[in-house]
């Protein structure tokens, strides 16, 4: 199994902004990794640098054995990147746009006459193959866009830049299940502002904040990383019992939350029960570590 592994990755542009600072991480190379994070976190920065688009400043990096920064020419035989700002050709049609993205590729004609007609079929594209993509809603030619990368059989890494931004929920899901089945024989490497789509697509998540990778692992080690591992919500105007540990938020509409740890998390649950009083509790979801890493909470401490 092979792995992405990134050493002290450090990106500093012309004007001094520091735009990623000291990052390393590795992960295997076989599944979802989503990066989340605040608009001009990092993760354009960083998905750029492993695509090769963009040198570093310091630190290196390497993609199943190959290295980021003199093994470039190999390394980008094997990955595929849909950029944040990746638009379609207006004038092609969407089997045009696949065909000759795998032409560029350096597929003979055949192959990539036969690639696109595979890759558009399996995103459910064919009524569109022959249609101009100036004609298609931008969530289809989104869809459109990762053909390109999904019939480019030869890339075991795929670098997708907010895929589904813009799209409508029904169109995200069947994003999310086109995703799903690329990650089981490729790397998906995608970042994204929808912490649902994290929650549920990717096996492992890492969050960026200002620079720097505050936390990264799959949801139950990132669960470790925040103070409370507990959520309790209650009903507006419900009294909250004196804690022992933990925080207290309300909401605008009155909906009180508790963030604790699983012992006092467990000791309100059955005061709660006791007193007839609604309440529900689970583990604290990707929301609130995501808040409490980089939301107010970590801005005022
Ligand atoms: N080409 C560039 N020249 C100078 N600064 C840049 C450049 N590209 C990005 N930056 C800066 O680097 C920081 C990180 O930007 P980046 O685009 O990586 O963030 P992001 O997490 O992708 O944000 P978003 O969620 O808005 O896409 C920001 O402060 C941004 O202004
Ligand atoms: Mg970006």
């Amino acid at each position: 199994m092979g792995k992405l592994e990134c050493r002290g990755l450090t990106k500093v542009y012309e004007d001094h902004r520091k735009a990623l600072e000291n990052v390393s991480f590795s992960i295997e190379t076989n599944g979802i990794f989503a990066l989340i994070g605040r608009n001009g976190a990092g993760k354009t920065t960083l998905i750029r640098i492993l695509a090769t688009e963009l040198q570093p400043t310091s630190g290196s990096a390497s993609i199943n054995g190959l290295d980021l920064l003199t093994q470039e020419d190999k390394l980008r035989e094997k990955i595929a990147i849909v950029p944040q700002e990746a638009r379609t050709i207006r004038w092609m049609t969407a089997k045009q746009t696949v065909f000759s993205y795998l032409l560029w590729r350096g597929f003979s004609y055949n192959d990539a006459k036969r690639l696109a007609d595979e890759s558009l079929a399996k995103l459910g594209l064919e009524q569109y193959a022959n249609v101009m993509t100036r004609r298609l809603s931008g969530g289809t030619q989104r869809k459109v866009l990762l053909a390109t990368v999904t019939a480019a059989s030869e890339a075991d890494v795929i670098f997708l830049d907010e895929p589904t931004t813009g799209l409508d929920p029904i169109s995200r899901r069947e994003l999310w299940e086109i995703l799903r089945q690329l990650g089981r024989d490729r790397f998906i490497f995608l970042t994204t502002h929808y912490l649902e789509e994290a929650e549920q697509l990717a096996d492992k998540i890492g969050i960026l904040k200002d620079g720097k990778l505050v936390s990264f692992g799959a949801l139950s080690e990132l669960r470790k990383t925040v103070r409370y591992q507990y959520s309790i919500k209650l009903p507006p105007k419900t009294q909250v019992p004196q804690l022992k540990d933990g925080e207290v938020t309300t909401d605008k509409s009155g909906i009180t939350q508790i963030m604790t740890n699983e012992e006092e998390a467990f000791r309100l649950a059955k005061v709660f029960a006791e007193h007839a009083v609604k309440f529900s509790i689970a583990p604290v979801t990707l929301d609130d570590i995501f808040f409490y890493l980089v939301g107010q909470k970590a801005r005022d401490e």
